[in-house]
């Protein structure tokens, strides 16, 4: 039997990560051909909400309720077994996709050579770099007319903050797109569209004259010198700059003609991490120690009226987790055990026996599990860097249905359990209101609310800019803060303090009139 060990080192678990239509599904697909997880193209449905509309999003969550497994897929490819976690694009629900960006251990960034570095890229690197995750960049779309290689690399640098390293470079693009060079297989790859991998030579020197029977006298010189460029300007490869997410990998290609999308899986299963150390409140997780533990990072309704159940996705971080054996459910003080573990296989779920770290395990749950829970085999430890982010609108929710608000108050509270969206109860008055990232997360809640629990809601427009959770060393400052501005404060679901700024003027001369508080723009602190 493959040990511990043996187990973590062959395992990658990684997420792709894209502004909508960068080309995220179709790298993804792409990656799952080549493991033999799928057949045929389009077998990954797109989670890619086209119109913005709630019954379109809803329309799409039945399926995956359905068919869960879309939201981690495990193939096998060489000797490593590797999960990708699926991330929604649609900004609305960037939340998700950031409390999703905790649960692996690298990611790969696709980016769209005419676009460049889009708006929701540079937020979700953003969430990387608090976390130091190794990433990987794949220019996508090299058959379109697009941007300067150099250029690129300039804006990935100044918008996303990384440190580049081109691994592989274009010759070409567009109508003139010939294939790249890798530079780190000296292979001159070239570009046939929709072949498995074009057509891969071998080149150790380009200085040689065979590069120009290949593609051609310019596109050679071309190369050649663009090539010393690079040498002479960026970084060499090193991997323990990389694993510290200190410099970014960038490969060339064109997911949709399959092309630089072995070279990059060949040399993402070379050089990711295999599972990391994670952080806890009480000390460091190593993945190495024989103790199993874990956390909860997404909760998925199942969306079928009939069976209630949930599933909650625990990201395995020590150990071994085992089928029907009791784990101590940290926040809740009590053990509980599982019949059905199920891991996530491209295209099915299956029950699994044992699980190690890296792997995903889905945990069926009738209302048991919070985002952020943890279980172990007795310790008490919170996991880090699950935090809830500041939310940017606002509405007052109220009860539609006198009858119903029981059901309203349980839907609220298992919405936003699995991280809908967040509530915050007034000081003064007890009102609640929600807050979101985006107008979508709103319109989900109140049809979710209304099909799932049978309760009604109604929204009230409300005047915030922001709201921001408070703490203070000085105890007599934070109660005079509190007492003062006693109509703009509220409590979170855990019962924390939380400003709600009118306008960031308020914001401002709030933070410079006390600055003995700390204002906080996430939840964790
Ligand atoms: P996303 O998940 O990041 O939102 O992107 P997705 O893969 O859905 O790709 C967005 C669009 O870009 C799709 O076209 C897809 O076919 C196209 N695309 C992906 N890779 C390449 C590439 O290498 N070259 C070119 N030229 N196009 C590419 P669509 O018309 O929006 O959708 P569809 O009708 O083709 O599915």
């Amino acid at each position: 039997m493959a040990s511990l060990k043996d187990e973590i080192e062959k395992r990658r678990t990684f997420a792709v990560i894209a502004h909508p239509d960068g080309g995220k599904t179709t790298l993804t697909e792409k990656l799952l051909l080549f493991g033999g997880a799928i057949q045929v193209a389009g077998a990954v449905k797109s989670n890619k909400i086209k119109k913005s509309t709630t019954s379109d999003f809803m329309e799409i969550e039945k399926q995956r309720g359905i068919s869960v497994a879309t939201s981690v897929m495990g193939f096998n490819y060489r000797a490593c077994n590797i999960n990708i976690l699926d991330t929604p694009g649609h900004k609305d629900f960037a939340e998700d996709t950031y409390r999703t960006l905790t649960a692996v251990d690298s990611v790969i960034v696709v980016i769209d050579v005419a676009k460049g570095v889009e708006e929701q890229t540079e937020k979700l690197v953003e969430v990387c770099r608090m976390r130091d995750t190794p990433v990987i960049v794949f220019v996508n779309k090299m058959d379109r007319e697009g941007k300067d290689g150099f250029d690129l690399l300039d804006e990935i640098e100044e918008k996303l903050q990384l440190t580049t390293c081109p691994l592989s470079w274009p010759i070409g693009m567009g109508q003139d797109f010939k294939g790249v060079y890798n530079l780190y297989q000296k292979q001159l790859n070239l570009f046939a569209p929709n072949t498995k991998y074009g057509n891969i030579l071998e080149f150790n020197d380009i200085s040689l004259p065979d590069l120009e029977q290949h593609i051609g006298d310019d596109a050679a010189e071309t190369l050649r010198e663009e090539v010393e460029t690079i040498e002479e300007v960026y970084p060499s490869f090193d991997r323990e700059q990389y694993l510290a997410g200190k410099l970014s990998p960038v490969f060339f290609g064109s997911a949709i003609n399959n092309f630089g999308v072995k070279e990059l899986l060949d040399c993402f299963i070379e050089i990711a991490p295999s599972p990391v150390h994670f952080k806890t409140e009480e000390r460091i997780i190593d993945p190495y120690e024989n103790k199993f533990s874990g956390f909860v990072f997404k909760i998925h309704a199942n969306m079928d009226p009939r069976h209630r159940d949930r599933i909650a996705f625990l990201r395995v971080c020590s150990g071994t987790f085992q089928r029907n054996t009791n784990y101590l459910h940290v926040r809740k003080e009590k053990k509980i055990k599982f019949s059905n573990p199920t891991t996530f296989m491209a295209s099915k779920k299956e029950v699994v026996d044992n699980a190690y770290p890296g792997d995903i395990v889905g945990l069926y749950d009738s209302g048991n599990f919070k985002i952020g829970d943890t279980l172990t085999e007795g310790e008490v430890l919170h996991f880090k860097g699950i935090p809830s982010f500041s939310p940017e609108q606002f509405k007052y929710i109220e009860n539609a249905n006198p009858m119903k608000s029981k059901q309203l108050a349980k839907g609220i509270r298992q919405l936003m359990d699995e991280g809908v969206a967040q509530l915050f109860t007034k000081n003064t008055n007890n009102r609640k209101i929600i807050g979101t990232v985006g107008q979508l997360q709103f319109e989900v809640l109140q049809y979710r609310l209304k099909h799932e629990y049978g309760a009604s809601c109604r929204y009230e427009p409300i005047q915030l800019y922001k709201a921001c959770w408070i703490t203070s060393d000085n105890t007599a400052k934070l109660s005079e803060f509190i007492r003062k501005k006693a109509n703009y404060m509220a409590k979170d679901k855990e019962d924390r303090d939380v400003y709600l700024a009118e306008s960031r003027w308020m914001l401002q001369s709030a933070q410079n009139d006390y600055p003995e508080l700390e204002f906080h723009f996430t939840s964790e602190f």
